[in-house]
């Protein structure tokens, strides 16, 4: 009897084991399993972090509407004025879950895809380039795609570890749904297994029905804990947190609003003045370039509708940390970190109970879509109420 009990337990405990096994191996065969419906790949070639991310979520949605794995791509970090001087390239992972990802498509990591599945089924030597015809009518023979001419596109591949050996062109499609039956029948999986593409198969800004992918953009466990340490650290709720787009090269963009070669659609305006072109609200040059007196009256305005009790500052030049003091005479704590990573300034932006960004600015974008998600309050410079001009100032 004992014996029989014995084994019995025994078998349990064995079923129990192989059965824990089996599904640890099933995850990790999961991760591993080739997607027969095929695969997106693409560099984040565009811009620094706030474009790469309108990017990222067009070629979500892109990746979806082909049911193709979406290979998520590092981040590329120009780090031109330290070292090591070049771009690095920054596992999507660092900054966000790729697991939060699930929720909405397949998706795998870029390295992942080359260290576990590329060697077996995407080899050197059926590295096909996929580029518009247009794209390919610049290179020598006119019919190659750009891959890797120049920075950041040949540094990105080279990363990657990829040489590319013939180039597919196409043309007469865009990325949207409408042409969703096109890209089907062009490109059947089967036959095109992977499509690599010089930059993302997305438009910026990113398009209205894509703004709410965000959500599945979820801050690593790394960035909350070195986020929410800096503001326990340095910071009293309520805090209004300000973006001040004010640089050199944004004082340049700027003038093309000024000079009337831009319309109310500029960079990532349509979050504020609305989507539709017909129904656009006007750009004006406070929202794109708020003046000191504009930074004046909106932080005011916004640290006395809240009852702040202090005031972060990120920018991209210089904070005015001292001008904004003066104006609560010391009553208002004033923080700019001007930390190394952009993320961490994103993330104390995000968590603010207020936030004053910058329209025209994707940097901006991404902090207004991610307090949308979490239904936290936010304005622009020059627009107290976004989707609403602000009163004109008598002059
Ligand atoms: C989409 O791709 C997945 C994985 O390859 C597959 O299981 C699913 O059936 C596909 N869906 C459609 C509608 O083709």
């Amino acid at each position: 009897m004992a014996v029989k009990q014995r084994a019995a337990r025994g078998l349990t405990l064995t079923w129990l084991l192989s059965s824990l096994l089996l599904q640890t191996c099933r995850t990790c065969a999961e991760e591993l399993t080739w997607d027969e419906n095929g695969y997106v790949l693409y560099c984040p070639c565009m811009g620094r972090f706030g474009n790469q991310v309108d990017h990222f979520l067009g070629t979500l949605a892109f990746a979806k509407m082909l049911n193709r794995t979406m290979a998520v791509p590092p981040w590329i970090v120009y780090r031109h004025h330290t070292p090591p001087y070049t771009n690095v390239h920054v596992p999507y992972s660092e900054f966000f879950q790729l697991e939060a990802l699930y929720a909405f498509h397949r998706v795998v990591s870029l390295e992942d895809f080359m260290e576990k599945l590329a060697p077996e089924y995407w080899p050197p030597g059926q590295r096909n380039a996929y580029c518009f015809e247009t794209a390919a009518q610049r290179s020598v023979d006119k019919k190659s795609c750009p891959m890797k001419d120049g920075n950041p596109f040949g540094p990105f591949w080279d990363y990657v570890g990829v040489e590319f050996d013939k180039s597919v062109l196409f043309g007469g499609m865009s990325f949207n749904t409408y042409h969703q039956p096109q890209w089907m029948k062009k490109f059947p999986p089967a036959e095109h297994p992977v499509l690599a593409m010089p930059g993302a198969p997305a438009q910026f800004p990113v398009i209205e029905e894509h703004v709410s992918l965000q959500r599945y953009v979820v801050w690593s466990d790394k960035m909350v804990k070195e986020g929410e340490e800096h503001i326990a650290a340095s910071l009293t709720r309520p805090y209004v947190g300000i973006h001040l787009r004010i640089g050199i090269d944004w004082q340049n963009a700027c003038k093309m609003l000024k000079s009337g070669d831009a319309g109310p659609h500029f960079m990532a305006s349509p979050q504020c003045v609305g989507y539709n072109h017909q129904t656009a609200l006007p750009l004006t040059m406070p929202m794109c370039l708020p003046d000191l007196a504009e930074i004046r009256r909106a932080v005011k305005l916004w640290v006395k509708k809240t009852s702040a009790s202090s005031i972060y500052i990120a920018t991209d030049s210089e904070s005015h940390s001292k001008d904004i003091e003066k104006l609560f005479k010391g009553k208002v704590k004033v923080v700019t970190l001007q930390p190394d990573s952009a993320q961490l300034d994103l993330y104390i932006l995000g968590r603010a109970d207020h936030f004053i960004g910058n329209c025209v600015s994707s940097f901006s974008a991404f902090v207004k879509r991610e307090r949308d998600v979490h239904g936290l309050p936010s304005s622009f410079f020059g627009m107290d109420k976004p989707g609403k001009s602000n009163p004109r100032e008598e002059l």
